[in-house]
Order: structure tokens, then C-alpha cells, then sequence
């Protein structure tokens, strides 16, 4: 298993074995990332955010702090080069004599595989369009393992906007990986995309469904996700699928005792927040997992661990 120096683009590039690895190396991170770490001191990451984003770039940051790196970047494209007309080629050749990694977020579905191709130093895709956002399975991985002691054996259901969720993409393709039963519920129109499908449906059991209330009782994950209004080419699809799906705790009541429930974030209203205060909501725990995965995805990468 080698890392350093590579990049980290789709969660298809990773055997289980190297999962299994980062998330080994995540819980090495959790003393570190509450007393912090000069690991990566003289390191610098560059954030090129392209899209909006609050955990992916803020963790990503948060965690170099916490190893004794520095952080470059921008938060938005208006204030880059790119709204001169400079292209994502040249701004990856530029970036890269300022920083030792960067984290990417693009609109573009394969923007991060580009970014790679041009780039010398390691590319993290922090999500690209409705394609993949492959740190997110890892921290939803860790998460699942840390929470459930295990991830084979699990019941998993995949809820909410699965044809333009870039985060289920990337966890449905991680868990085939694993020894689970995976339940995809969506509107009709917001299937899981076909190419996920499938590589997924000759690895592990899949049954889609349009309802959440037959399968509740039996599973131990509930993964929730947003609809993706921004990702619609028409508003009046949206406006078709828009509340389709609210978990709240009449939704909850034959769930399992020790269901977890995960949600990327963030949470417009397809979780109420009557949920937050249930004993199986996770979501907020998540959003720490996602300091110490990324803790361990930059010293992987930057070569401070093997
Ligand atoms: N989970 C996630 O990608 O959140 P942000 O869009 O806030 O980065």
C-alpha cells in the first residue's frame, strides 16, 4: 500500500484493504486532533473551492491546523483568476509551486481527474458536480465503524436525491466493498445513477424502493441526503420531488434501538430537527469524524505516515 504522493479522486481507486487502512489510521488521529501535532509542520494545502462548501473546506483546513501545516486558497471563483478566463489547467499548474496538496471542489463532473493529470502534487477531489465526493464515504465509513464496531454485517439504507448526490456515489461504491445489504430509497425520478448500479449490484444485495417504512425495522443505517435543487436542470422536476421524504419521529418509531442515522449535511428539512435530540442521530459526530479522516488522508498523502 502506497500513499504519498497520490491522489485521492475517486473512492473506486481504493481496495478495501486501503480503506480499511485509512480508517485505521483516522482513529490514530483522534488524540491528535484534540491536542494537535506537528506532523505536518512546513506543509502547505491549498483549498480550491470552486463550489460552495462549509465542512469539506473548513475540515480540510481545520485538520493541516491541527497537524502544524498552513492552508492557501479561495472559497469561491469570483475571486480567483478563473473569472478572467484562466482555466483549471493553468490554475493547477500555478497552484502547485505554492502548496504540497490541494483539495479541489468543481462543479465539473471529472474536474478532479483533470485537475490530476496536470497537477505534481496530490489532487483530493472535496466533490466534483453530481460525481463523487470521495473523503465524505471515508468519514461516513469511519463513522458507521466507530458507531457499529463493524461495517460487514450491516443493513444500510441510502435515502433522498440518489441520481444527483455526489455522496452516495462514492459510499454506495466504498460499501459493495463490505459485506452488507443496502437499501436505496428515492422518488422514482432521483434513482441511483445507472453507472453506479451497475458495479454495485453484482457486489452486494441491493433492493430500491420508494419507501422507508418497510424497511425501517430492519436496517442499523439510515444515511439521509438532501435534494440536490442545484443540480436540477428544470425547476419544475425539483419542484415534483421537493418534501418528497421527511424523517422526523413518527418515521423513527419501529426503528431499531440502535439504528444510526447519518446525513453528509447539510440538512435543508428532510430530517426535523426533533430528530437531532434522538439518541440514534449521529450527524454532528460525523462532522468531527470528517477533521480526523482528513487528518489522516493528508498525512497519508504528504507522506508523515505510512
Ligand atoms: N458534506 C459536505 O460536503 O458538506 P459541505 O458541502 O458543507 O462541504
Amino acid at each position: 500500500m502506497e500513499f504519498q504522493g497520490r491522489d485521492i479522486i475517486s473512492i473506486e481507486d481504493f481496495s478495501r484493504q486501503e480503506i480499511n487502512h485509512i480508517l485505521d489510521v483516522s482513529r490514530s488521529m483522534e488524540p491528535l486532533a484534540s491536542k494537535g501535532s506537528d506532523m505536518l509542520k512546513g506543509k502547505i494545502l491549498a483549498t480550491l473551492f470552486f463550489e460552495p462548501s462549509t465542512r469539506t473546506r473548513l475540515s480540510f483546513e481545520t485538520a493541516m491546523l491541527k497537524l502544524g501545516g498552513s492552508n492557501i486558497g479561495f472559497a469561491e471563483a469570483e475571486i480567483a483568476s478563473v473569472k478572467k478566463g484562466e482555466n483549471l489547467a493553468d490554475t493547477v499548474r500555478t497552484v502547485e509551486n505554492y502548496a504540497d496538496a490541494i483539495a479541489l471542489r468543481h462543479s465539473l463532473e471529472g474536474a478532479a481527474k483533470l485537475a490530476a493529470e496536470f497537477s505534481k502534487v496530490p489532487i483530493i477531489n472535496g466533490g466534483t458536480g453530481a460525481e463523487e465526493h470521495p473523503t465524505q464515504a471515508f468519514i461516513d465509513l469511519y463513522t458507521m465503524r466507530k458507531e457499529k464496531g463493524k461495517i460487514d454485517g450491516l443493513k444500510v439504507a441510502l435515502i433522498g436525491d440518489l441520481r444527483y448526490g455526489r455522496t452516495v456515489h462514492s459510499l454506495a461504491y466504498a460499501l459493495a466493498l463490505y459485506n452488507i445489504e443496502l437499501y436505496l430509497v428515492s422518488p422514482e425520478s432521483l434513482r441511483m445513477r445507472k453507472d453506479v448500479m451497475q458495479t454495485i449490484k453484482n457486489k452486494i444485495p441491493v433492493t430500491e424502493d420508494a419507501n422507508l417504512e418497510s424497511i425501517i425495522p430492519h436496517i442499523d443505517v439510515l444515511y439521509v441526503t438532501r435534494i440536490q435543487k442545484e443540480r436540477f436542470p428544470d425547476a419544475a422536476e425539483y419542484a415534483k420531488v421537493k418534501g418528497a421524504y421527511k424523517i422526523d419521529l413518527k418515521t423513527l418509531k419501529n426503528a431499531k434501538k440502535d439504528l444510526i442515522i447519518l446525513h453528509p449535511l447539510p440538512r435543508v428539512d428532510e430530517i426535523a430537527p426533533e430528530v437531532d435530540y434522538t439518541p440514534q442521530a449521529r450527524y454532528f459526530q460525523q462532522v468531527w469524524n470528517g477533521i480526523v479522516v482528513r487528518m489522516a488522508l493528508l498525512s497519508l498523502v504528504l507522506g508523515a505516515v505510512k
